[in-house]
């Protein structure tokens, strides 16, 4: 490393290393920002930023200068176990480039944060029945698809861990800092190396990673967006004199079809509803309740998906779920002026009426 012919060369051209960073950190910050409900946005960013930011390297791993192209450093397996046994006896030969083993690591690393992240799409998409992959996936196929991206990011960032450690490692046994290199792109040669041509810099294609990252913020409203959840104006009327016009998706369509017969008793109330109503309720029911296929609220999906098959309640606030989620408030605050009755929602929920019950609009009363 001290010899006269030392020279420094660039080998990293500036977009390969801006998406080196940016992947970096849009991995890091999506891990951190993985489990906060209030961060859901900050996730879907940096989440889409993973998948738009991957196809660009691919492209790149093709059009870029030398030591970016994928021809470079993918090579078949026995190279790169006779380059890992080499590491062993401390005899591994130094690569300008990606070495072999780091070479699947980034294939590898690239694939599993690419796939993680459309899991997480996946997950919102049928669990809360929010972005591209709304209405297309069910409840209970967007749980699987969020254990399933849970899973794989535990093992992306286990995958990280074992990506440091061979940077720690390559920089030791050759005596060279690779994480800095990583930055300014250059890294000293002499005349022992493989010879390496000159790479063109291509700085101005850095702006493209740039730009992705601003298409993934401009989109990231859009991929969170609920579907356009239904209002309708005779159920509205019907239902607003008592209490709030509960959204459809909180209960199975059965139920609501029992509760609308005519003369069914109503919480010692009567619906004095007329036929037309009747009709005009019940398909709107039957089109929008539990189990007609649009479920168009997370929270009605959690609240149908805890009542026990087959089932039919009344109450909202007799299904384990929303038992669940609610014994630990105590009795005073059931009888504070503001709530009265458990059924007021909206006390509580300030988009009650929406069907969302997003955690973020909750607003207790003051004591
Ligand atoms: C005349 C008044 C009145 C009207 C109109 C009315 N309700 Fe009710 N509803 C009640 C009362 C009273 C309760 C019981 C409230 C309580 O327990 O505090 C109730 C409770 C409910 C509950 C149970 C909520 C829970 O989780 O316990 C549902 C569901 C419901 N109503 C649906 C409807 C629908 C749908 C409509 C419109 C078609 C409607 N109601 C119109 C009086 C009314
Ligand atoms: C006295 C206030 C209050 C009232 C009234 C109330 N809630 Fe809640 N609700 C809460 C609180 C507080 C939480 C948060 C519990 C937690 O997870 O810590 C909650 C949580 C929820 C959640 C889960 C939200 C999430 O994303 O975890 C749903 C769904 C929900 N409530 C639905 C309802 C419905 C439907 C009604 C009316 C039938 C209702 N709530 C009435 C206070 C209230």
């Amino acid at each position: 490393m001290t010899d006269g012919n030392d020279r420094s060369i660039l080998v990293w051209d500036l977009p390969t290393r801006l998406f080196h960073w940016l992947l970096a950190g849009a991995v890091l910050a999506a891990w951190l920002t993985g489990e906060a409900d209030a961060l859901l946005a900050w996730h879907v960013f940096f989440g889409t930023a993973v998948l738009l930011l991957i196809p660009f390297r691919l492209v790149w791993g093709i059009l870029g200068s030398l030591h970016a192209r994928f021809s470079n450093f993918i090579q078949p397996w026995p190279v790169v176990r006779h380059y890992l046994l080499a590491l062993l006896q401390r005899k591994a030969p130094r690569y300008i480039g990606h070495n072999p083993a780091a070479g699947w690591a980034i294939v590898l690393l690239m694939t599993l944060s690419f796939l993680t992240a459309l899991l997480g799409f996946a997950s919102i998409g049928g669990e809360e029945q929010r972005g591209p992959l709304a209405t297309l996936l069910s409840y209970w196929q967007g749980k699987l698809f969020g254990e399933l991206h849970e899973g794989l990011a535990n093992g992306l960032m286990a995958l990280v861990i074992v990506h440091l450690t061979g940077v720690i490692v390559g920089s030791l046994v050759h005596r060279e800092n690779l994480i800095a290199a990583m930055l300014h792109g250059r890294k000293i040669v002499n005349d022992r190396d493989e010879p390496v041509a000159i790479i063109r810099p291509y700085r101005a294609v850095a702006i493209l990673p740039i730009l992705l990252l601003l298409l993934a913020a401009w989109q990231t409203p859009r991929l969170l967006a609920t579907t356009p959840l239904v209002q309708n104006d005779s159920w509205n009327r019907a239902c607003s004199d008592c209490h709030l016009p509960f959204h459809p998706s909180l209960l199975p369509r059965d139920s609501w079809l029992a509760m609308l017969e005519p003369g069914a008793a109503h919480f010692g109330d009567i619906l004095a509803l007329d036929a037309a109503t009747t009709e005009t309720l019940k398909q709107f029911v039957l089109a929008h309740g539990a189990g007609s296929g649009s479920m168009t609220t997370g929270a009605g999906n959690r609240i149908v998906h805890s009542i026990a098959a087959g089932k039919t309640p009344w109450r909202i606030i007799e299904t384990p779920y929303w038992l669940r989620k609610h014994r630990k408030i105590k009795d005073s605050l059931w009888n504070h002026h503001e709530v009265r009755s458990k059924v007021r929602c909206e006390a509580c929920h300030k988009d009650a009426r929406t069907g969302l019950f997003e955690k973020q609009a909750i607003q207790m009363p003051q004591p």
